[in-house]
């Protein structure tokens, strides 16, 4: 068992999170560069590639859920939308939210920043240039194994708390506005979660602050990835961001409004997630998973891309205070319901997607305590 997490020692020990483990190549270069085919390195084998790239017209979707006056001043009054949010994060561990209280404008404003500073010329991106020690900045893989396959994407990832974390300098200053639209974005988002950690708490019969408490209190840790997927020119053969879970807590996801490309996993199928007009897309992480003994499940995603059209989304995660031990809770546990999980801190699960890059659930599943 954890054979992951002795792999992840030794990584580090050799301190080769300083730096990639070979030249980092910009998607965006390749998409530019009129590819009649596609590089070795982004070729998926058979057993991975998508099944379709088209928008198949199912009728299957991830739940749909309207906030509209849950969260009001009398506390967490409606139980149609309350037991549907229990069914969600149970069964699917996905779910749109709808009058979830953030500003469509805003929304719409931190897509369209985003897409801008991407759609500069790579040159003036490359001072932002990440390493594998923060990930913080311009980067273009996860995982630091030499010759692993890669992704169809680039991204930006910056830090929004704690507080000593949030370093201006290390976020983009172009577009002029990006710097105060993601700020605000990103203040917009932690309010957000907050209200949802509430319902989550109240849904397993605890007090509605207890997840609050157990991620650290005013100390989560919040950050922003912004995936960029240019056009590829062979879009059945390759993957945008390859099968795994998030290893926050919580991920609140701001899907492009044009493109579709998030699949979720649904026992043994995908499902293409059809965005709803200016909704949030929220799914549990594999830390609420464990805090919640796995009755929350954080459950595997994947993005396809395609050929005409490139891109953009935006992953808030909120995540526990990165240094304190997150386990099942007490009060989810009992001699018939032993814990699954061994207490960890988010600083040490997270070098599991840091150096082996996206692994679909094997970390989470590796993590179970022996029995
Ligand atoms: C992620 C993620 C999905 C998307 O960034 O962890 O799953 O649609 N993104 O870009
Ligand atoms: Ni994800």
């Amino acid at each position: 068992m954890n054979k992951n997490r002795i792999d992840v020692k030794i990584e580090t020990k050799k301190g080769s999170m300083d730096e990639w483990p070979e030249p980092i190549v910009r998607v965006q270069s390749l998409a530019e560069s009129n590819l009649s085919s596609l590089p070795d390195r982004y070729i998926k084998p058979a057993s991975l590639r998508p099944t379709t790239t088209e928008d198949a017209p199912t009728a299957t979707n991830i739940p749909i859920i309207d906030l509209e006056g849950l969260f009001s001043e009398e506390g967490l009054s409606d139980d149609v939308i309350m037991a549907r949010i229990s069914e969600a994060c149970r069964g699917w561990g996905f779910f749109q939210v709808v009058n979830h209280g953030v500003k469509p404008e805003l929304m719409d404003a931190a897509r369209e920043n985003w897409r801008e500073f991407f759609h500069m010329p790579v040159n003036a991106k490359e001072t932002y240039s990440n390493s594998p020690r923060t990930y913080e900045g311009y980067g273009s893989r996860l995982g630091v194994e030499k010759g692993a396959s890669l992704d169809w994407s680039d991204y930006y990832f910056l830090h929004l708390l704690p507080h000593h974390l949030k370093d201006f300098n290390k976020w983009p200053s172009f577009p002029p506005t990006i710097r105060e639209v993601i700020d605000e974005y990103g203040e917009e988002l932690v309010k957000l979660s907050g209200r949802i950690m509430r319902v989550l708490s109240t849904n397993l019969g605890l007090k509605e602050d207890k997840f609050q408490e157990a991620f650290g209190g005013e100390n989560i840790g919040a950050c922003l990835r912004v995936n960029y997927y240019p056009k590829c020119p062979r879009p059945e053969l390759a993957l945008g961001l390859s099968p795994h879970s998030d290893p926050g807590g919580m991920t609140i996801l701001l899907p492009d409004d044009q493109v579709f490309g998030l699949q979720v996993r649904k026992d043994d199928t995908w499902i293409t997630v059809k965005p709803h007009p200016h909704a949030f897309i929220v799914n549990i992480g594999d830390q609420i998973q464990i805090l919640s003994n796995s009755t929350y499940k954080s459950v595997e995603h994947r993005v396809i891309v395609n050929s005409d059209k490139e891109r953009v989304s935006l992953a808030f995660f909120y995540n526990p205070k990165s240094d304190i031990p997150i386990q099942p809770l007490q009060e989810l546990v009992s001699t018939h319901n032993p814990p699954l999980y061994p207490p960890m801190t988010f600083d040490q699960y997270r070098l599991f997607i840091r150096t082996q890059g996206p692994q679909g659930k094997s970390h989470v599943e590796s993590h179970i305590s022996p029995r």
